[in-house]
């Protein structure tokens, strides 16, 4: 069976963020569990704010159109996102927003239908932006992605990663490997012939 193919990202645009550190140590986990990662960053694809008026007279911005097409090569997303003021980041909602925009003749969400994503967080803070995963989760699940239970808070970011950028937490690097397993184990299930 060929291995799930999934493209992770942080919802953080940020040269030093704490969720792109996660989204590499998540990535490595996801390999190790059978799955091939494509890891890209926000930052690569700037897009303007959504603006219906952009999308009339333009279409959709080209970065979009690039997102939109590594979406529908792989399978699978893994997000690690920040959590601002208790909810999803401006430029995770606004990419999303973007790629749920269909192209003449496209069909609805087709970047989104059968996807199964797993979500991650980390902040400084005490609750590691935990907060912010059941909108996201809430998002997602109502664009037809199938997002899986398992997901992993990293609190204490600041201080939470060595500096081979490996964690210094196993109990977080176990759950961490948890969900990788499950995003592989799902995706592959749900890729076999019915
Ligand atoms: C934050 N931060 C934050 N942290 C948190 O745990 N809960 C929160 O609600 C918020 N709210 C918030 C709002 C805004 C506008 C900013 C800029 C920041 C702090 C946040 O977790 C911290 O800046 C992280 O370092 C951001 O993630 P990256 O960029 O390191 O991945």
């Amino acid at each position: 069976m060929p291995a799930p193919k999934v493209l992770a990202f942080a919802g953080s645009l940020r040269k030093d963020s704490f969720n792109k550190k996660l989204a590499r140590v998540a990535a490595d986990a996801v390999r190790a569990a059978g799955g091939e990662v494509t890891l890209i960053d926000l930052k690569d694809f700037p897009m303007p704010l959504y603006d219906g008026d952009i999308e009339s007279s333009e279409g959709i911005p080209p970065n979009a159109k690039k997102f939109k097409e590594l979406m529908l090569a792989h399978e699978a997303l893994l997000i690690s996102s920040p959590e601002y003021n208790t909810s999803i980041t401006g430029v995770l909602k606004n990419t999303i927003d973007w790629a749920s925009r269909a192209e003449k003749g496209e069909p609805p969400l087709a970047c989104f239908d059968r996807k199964v994503a797993a979500l991650l967080s980390a902040s400084p803070g005490a609750l590691g932006g935990i907060r912010s995963l059941l909108t996201i989760r809430s998002i997602l699940s109502n664009i037809r992605v199938l997002v899986i239970p398992e997901q992993q808070a990293l609190p204490k970011a600041h201080e939470a990663f060595g500096p081979d950028g490996k964690l210094l937490d196993a109990k977080v690097q176990a759950g961490l490997e948890t969900v990788a397993r499950r995003l592989v184990a799902v995706t592959a299930a749900l890729a076999r012939p019915a």
